[in-house]
């Protein structure tokens, strides 16, 4: 039997929560480590199955990995597989990281298609687009993406007609030992994205733009090895605001970085939530006895992050009023709107609104969890709820964040790991 997760709600969470590396920083950052044969070191590396999985394929391409406490070594002297096989892949889409490093530093390289995912079709035409433009012979034959650039790459304009955060962060890569000067235009711009650019450039790339809509890379023969901070998990830290939000509890998010998340805290601010930047924190306070309905799109950084949107939409659910959440990223990341209803929410899906009437409480259900932040919504509905909550196929939530469990009982929260 998958494990579950057995929530009594009800209980006011409140203590400090430490907020872990960003996943989706520490996930391209361990890919760019195949950029050079010298040893790259990251620091606040989380504990998490994704960057497991991240790991494991880097081994498999011939890196030596080693891993002490939070800080990961990696040295890829010699590349000794440039494919990345689909049991890797399926298992994480993040593994489309490796193309452009392999690539740019083989020559070759060949990446099974990543399936799509809950929350939509996920394709990757714009990450191979790049490689096309910047001179690369890619194909796609029996699931696999087969990439050939023997000669190298070259330098040129790539425009991208939607944003892309692992897109940009595979253009990045491909740019620095292309020939000549690439010009990324209409860049994602994600702290993660931000970082990981200052991260190529510790490592000897020549990146500038970093922040703005527009990334030039002028490349460069090699890169060399260096050392490197993970910044703290904004969706993570999010993710617990919400469950001080809906609990009415006050939890002081330890390490929370408030520019990352303005937009999301304008937010939670409008719904009576009191956001308090500290030196070293955010402290999220709800002691009132309401939550105010306040509406939300999703959009690229610096606008409100999908990754946060299944976790509002549970504290919506349990407004004194009416709220819209449109979601402008994915087609289909209303999942956990029909497992919310299980437990009395009232939730109409149009298209990509989700109107939201709120309702006095949840009640606790068994509910289903289908992709990485639905799945947490469902546990922040489980500590809000009257009663409990068992929430299945918890593995998904391992995939992005660390100690969960601990984190949420150290606040006060009542529950338990069911199943093996
Ligand atoms: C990254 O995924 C994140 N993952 C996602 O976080 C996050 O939801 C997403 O960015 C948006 O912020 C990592 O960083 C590892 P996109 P990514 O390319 O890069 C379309 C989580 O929960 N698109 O920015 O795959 C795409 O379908 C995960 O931590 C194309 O059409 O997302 C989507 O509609 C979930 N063609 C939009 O662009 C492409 O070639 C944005 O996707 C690439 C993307």
């Amino acid at each position: 039997m998958l494990q579950s997760m057995k929530i009594e709600g009800g209980h006011r969470l409140e203590g400090t929560i430490e907020i872990s590396g960003a996943k989706n920083l520490a996930l391209p950052a361990i890919a760019s480590s195949l950029l050079t044969d010298q040893q790259v070191i990251l620091h606040n590396v989380p504990k998490l199955t994704d960057v497991a999985s991240m790991l494991g394929l880097l081994g498999y391409l011939g890196c030596d990995v080693s891993r002490s406490g939070d800080t990961v070594t990696l040295c890829t002297k010699d590349v000794i597989n440039v494919d990345a096989p689909y049991d890797y892949v399926r298992k994480m889409r993040a593994s489309i990281l490796c193309l452009s490093p392999l690539v740019a530093r083989c020559g070759r390289a060949e990446i099974s298609l990543p399936g799509g995912c809950a929350i939509g079709l996920r394709s990757v035409d714009l990450h191979i687009r790049t490689l096309i433009l910047m001179g690369a012979n890619v194909s796609i034959e029996d699931g696999l993406i087969k990439a050939y650039a023997p000669n190298g790459l070259i330098g040129c304009d790539i425009d991208f007609p939607k944003v892309t955060v692992t897109g940009t962060e595979n253009a990045l890569m491909a740019g620095v030992f292309a020939k000549g000067v690439t010009r990324l235009i209409n860049v994602a711009k994600e702290p993660e994205v931000q970082e990981f650019a200052k991260l190529l450039n510790l490592m000897g790339a020549k990146i500038s733009g970093i922040g703005t809509s527009v990334l030039e890379i002028e490349g460069v023969e090699q890169l060399h090895g260096t050392e490197f901070s993970i910044i703290p998990d904004r969706i993570e830290a999010g993710t617990y605001a919400i469950a001080s939000a809906i609990t009415h509890g006050s939890i002081f998010l330890k390490n929370c970085v408030y520019d990352h998340l303005q937009s999301f805290f304008t937010a939670l601010q409008q719904t009576g939530t009191t956001i308090q930047n500290r030196k070293d924190g955010v402290l999220i306070t709800n002691d009132l006895d309401t939550i105010y309905p306040y509406c939300i799109y999703t959009n690229p950084y610096p606008a409100f992050p999908t990754d946060l949107q299944a976790q509002y939409m549970v504290l919506m659910s349990v407004c004194h009023g009416n709220a819209t959440i449109t979601e402008n990223l994915f087609e289909n990341r209303f999942m956990h709107a029909q497992e919310l209803t299980r437990m009395g929410a009232r939730i109409y899906i149009d298209g990509k609104n989700a109107r939201i009437t709120g309702v006095p409480s949840l009640k606790g259900a068994p509910v289903m969890a289908t992709d990485l932040r639905a799945s947490v919504a469902l546990v922040l509905a489980g500590l809000a709820a009257e009663g409990t909550t068992i929430v299945n196929r918890l593995y998904h939530i391992d995939r992005g964040y660390e100690n969960i469990d601990d984190k949420l009982r150290s606040c006060g929260a009542v529950l338990e790991r069911v199943g093996q």
